[in-house]
Formats: structure tokens, sequence, C-alpha cells
């Protein structure tokens, strides 16, 4: 696509997300140019939307009126409209200061708000309107992640020809705490508006299909769920990343280059120790930074040898719960060094920056110990790339088990990360790990993503959206 006419005629592929895949930019020379932008989502479908030729509808990340539509890398993009006050209700209100938290052990209080949920309602209506008039007869609509999910349902009542799948990013809770959502029927009327719906976790599924019994009377047998507005399959999709190309910034000689010299950099230390997050609470910076102070307090980890680098990539910082946290964060950074470091050697190098990704690969491959331990994460994509680009299986992946990627990343050092004397252990182990030690752990964790990359995630998820036993709708919804 890119013809204007393609548009007219609909697109038999559609993904709604509440980002498009790009962001705006300035260049050097000042002019406005799109980049594409960070976040799991836009990671793992980027390479099969430019592959399938399709259309993304979605938020171009500025209030007020949106671009044309427009083509960018072979995908073609069509930008929502977001009002401050949709930015301010739907986006950082409803979407990141409710359900986000909800959704992640409310490990942070969510804050639940009227108007939040009016806006949300209006900016699913807005969304879902545009895929219907967008959408060839019969066309495939994938919807994604929590912002959008009256869209499936709002939808299926606009245009009941479509295949309407549903996949969401984050964990999906427990009814105990699903239910504190005055949305909570809404939403999941939403949701079962779809005829797919998928988890990246089995507890998400299993919720999913509590909540059906629970909310709606709905009844669950196999993946299916028989609900009033007819029938919808609820599965597990684990998401990936695009193993390939992983790889192959993993073996580019500057990326290497530059992974050497990220380590001369820091003063050649023994153990280089990488943490690589968005600065979100639910991905346990602090307790990271808490049991890497400790470990140098007690002299487990030498001061003199031990470097750890924390990216913590800027994020929803209009947010309260974010700005407090960089707060806390930046304390402990500063406490850490304030003690441990020495003239002209950091022990903690923060970060609060956005990278590319060939120097996130060449910090991946500076690391001897990749920490990734979120308080609860629907997946964690950097852990997966973390083990992709050490081609050469070495490294060490300390991994919380409340991220969905210990699920399958089961060989990597396992931790509690509220479990403070646990998670020191397991940095010390990884970080002393002999060579044979590493291979071991990494060697299956790398067969396991190379066969099960993002590629295969969306055919998975697209076929089964296609094939008749998640079709389903009941002929009277039609
Ligand atoms: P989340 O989706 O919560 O942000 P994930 O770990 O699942 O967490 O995904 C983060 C993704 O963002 C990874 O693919 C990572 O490589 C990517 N990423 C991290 N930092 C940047 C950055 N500065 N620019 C672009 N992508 C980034
Ligand atoms: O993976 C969770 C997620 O919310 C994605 O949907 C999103 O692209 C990414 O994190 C970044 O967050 P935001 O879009 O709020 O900047």
């Amino acid at each position: 696509p890119g013809a204007a006419g393609i548009d007219r005629a609909g697109y038999d592929l559609i993904v709604l997300a509440n980002r498009l895949p790009v962001d705006r930019v300035a260049d050097s020379a000042g002019a406005d140019r799109w980049q594409r932008s960070p976040g799991g989502l836009v990671t793992a479908l980027h390479p099969i939307m430019r592959a399938q030729r399709g259309a993304w509808i979605g938020w171009h990340g500025q209030p007020g009126p949106p671009p044309d539509p427009f083509t960018h890398d072979g995908i073609r993009l069509h930008p929502v409209e977001l009002s401050e006050d949709d930015v301010d209700g739907y986006y950082e209100g409803q979407s990141n200061a409710t359900i986000w938290p909800l959704y992640h052990d409310a490990v942070e209080q969510p804050i639940f708000d009227r108007d939040w949920r009016r806006s949300y309602r209006e900016v699913n209506e807005r969304f879902a309107a545009a895929a219907a008039g967008l959408a060839a007869p019969g066309a495939l609509v994938w919807v994604h992640d929590y912002h959008l999910q009256l869209v499936p349902g709002i939808l299926r009542r606009l245009r009941p020809d479509l295949r309407i799948g549903f996949f969401l990013h984050i964990p999906l809770p427990p009814v105990e705490l699903f239910c504190q959502m005055p949305l909570r029927e809404e939403i999941m009327r939403g949701l079962l508006g779809a005829d797919l719906v998928g988890f990246q976790h089995p507890h998400g599924t299993r919720n999913f299909q509590r909540l059906a019994a629970h909310l709606l009377a709905a009844k669950t047998t196999g993946e299916v769920i028989e609900h009033a507005e007819g029938v919808t399959t609820a599965a597990t999709f684990p998401i990936s990343i695009d193993v390939a190309t992983q790889q192959r910034l993993a073996d580019d000689p500057q990326v290497r280059a530059r992974a050497a010299e990220i380590r001369r950099e820091l003063g050649d230390p023994q153990t280089l120790i990488l943490g690589v997050d968005r600065l979100d609470y639910t991905k346990g910076i602090e307790h990271r930074l808490t049991a890497f102070g400790e470990l140098l307090a007690e002299g487990r980890l030498d001061p003199a040898k031990t470097v750890l680098v924390q990216v913590a990539v800027p994020s929803r910082q209009r947010i309260d719960h974010y700005q407090a946290l960089r707060e806390r964060v930046e304390r402990t950074v500063s406490r850490i060094n304030g003690v441990h470091a020495g003239i002209g050697r950091l022990c903690v190098h923060y970060l609060h920056q956005s990278y590319d990704r060939a120097e996130l690969a060449a910090l991946y491959l500076a690391a001897d110990v990749m920490a990734v331990t979120p308080l609860r994460d629907g997946m964690n994509l950097v852990a997966k790339e973390y083990v992709a680009t050490r081609t050469d299986d070495t490294g060490a992946l300390v991994l919380s088990e409340f991220a969905g990627a210990a699920a399958e990343l089961s060989q990597a050092w396992t931790v509690n990360p509220h479990d403070l004397d646990r998670l020191k252990d397991a940095i010390v182990a990884a970080a002393h790990a002999e060579r044979e030690q590493q291979t071991a752990r990494m060697r299956p964790m790398r067969a396991h993503l190379r066969r099960h990359d993002v590629n295969r995630w969306a055919a998975d998820f697209l076929n089964r959206l296609e094939t008749p036993a998640g079709r389903g709708r009941v002929e009277a919804a039609a």
C-alpha cells in the first residue's frame, strides 16, 4: 500500500494499537522525521506488518490533530487523534494509572476515576470506528493491549463480518484483583467481542476463563468460552523477538567493536552487570539496586572490579507514580556511588536515556550478567534479546520468576526479586559462573528462541484467528 486507493478499497489485515510504530523526532538539521519507537509491542510487530503490507491504526504520540495517513518503512499508518483531555484521561489516567498498576499485581496503588473511564470509552470507540472504516469485507483485525480492551466488542457490533483478534501484552490478574475495577463487566464484554483472545502466559488465559465465568456466567470447554454474544477462543501465545535480526546485530563487527569499547570506557571491570528497562515501577529496578548496594557493602562483589550499568529508558514521565520512582531510583544510585565509587570510577552507571538497537546489542554483548528482575512483567523482551545476542553461548541471565519469559527461559538464574537474600545469591552465582556453566544454561535457551521467534508467534496467532475453531461466532451475532 501507499497509494490512496488502497485505503478506499480496504485492508485485509489491520493492526490497532495505542501507538503507531513510529515517533516524530527532529533530525540534526532541526527538520521533523519519523523514527521507529521503543517498546515490546512495536519491536514484536514491526517485521510482520512490513512483510504482510498491512495497515496500522494508532496514536502518533502528540495531542492534537493527527497527520494524514502515510507510509513508513513499508507499513501504511493511520494516525488517530487524541486531544489533551484524551491523553490525560484515556492514556495517562485509565490506561496507565488504573489498568497498568492493577494488572501488574497492584505493585503501585491503582487510581480509579470516573472521567478517565469516560475518556477510555470514547477513545476505544474512535479506534473501533477507524478500523470499521478501513477494513475490507471479512478482513482480519488484530487489536493490541490494555489500552483498547473495549474495541473488539464495539467493532463486532459495527462490522460483524470481520475476524477480530485481541492480544494482551501485559498480565491479566486473578479474579480477586481484576474485580476491583469499576469497568470490569464492560472490559470482559469488550474482550469477548473477539473471536480469539491471546495471553502471554497460561495464568492470563486461566484468569480470563475464570473472570468470564465469575462476571458473565460464561462456560468454558477446553479453549472455547461460550457467552451471551457467541463464542470466543482464549489461548496462550508467548510473544518473542526477531531472533535473526538480533543475531545479525550480535555478529556485526561494528557492534562487537563497540562492545569492547564499552568495557574499556568502563575501566575494564572484571564483572559488568547490566539492567535495561523502561523506567517503570514494575521492573524491580529498586530491588536490583538495593541488592547490588548490599553486595558491595558486604564485600561479596568488589567495588573496584564490578560495574552495574542501568539503562532506564524514560517512560510516561507525566504520571506521578513514574516521577516518584525516578526520584527514588536516582537517590539510591547516588547513595551507592557516594559510598562505593572512587575518583574516575563509578559503581553504578545510570543512564536515563534512549539507545538505538545497535548500542543496546553492544551493551548486551559487553555484559557478563544481565539482571532482569521485574516484580511482574507480561513477557520481558529484554531477557530474550540478551540471550539471542550471546551467539557464543556466554553470559549469564538473572531472571525474575514473575516475568512471563521465565516460563520459557528456565535455565536462567531464576529469582523472586522480593526475596533480597536470594536475589543477591543469584547475582553472585551468575557473576562467578564458569564458562561451561554459562554455556550449559545459555545454549538451550538460545535454541528455544531460535524455534520460537516473533514470526512464529504472529503466524500462530493469525493462523488460529483464520481457522474455523477460532471463528465459532453464532449466526445471531452476524
Ligand atoms: P516493555 O514492553 O514493558 O517496555 P520489554 O522488555 O518487553 O518491556 O520490551 C522493551 C523493548 O524495548 C525491547 O525490545 C528493547 O530492546 C526495546 N528498547 C529498549 N530501549 C529502547 C530504546 N531506547 N529504543 C528503542 N527500543 C528500546
Ligand atoms: O509492553 C507494554 C507497553 O505498554 C507497550 O504497549 C508500549 O508500546 C510500551 O509498553 C511503551 O509504553 P508507552 O506506549 O506507554 O510509552
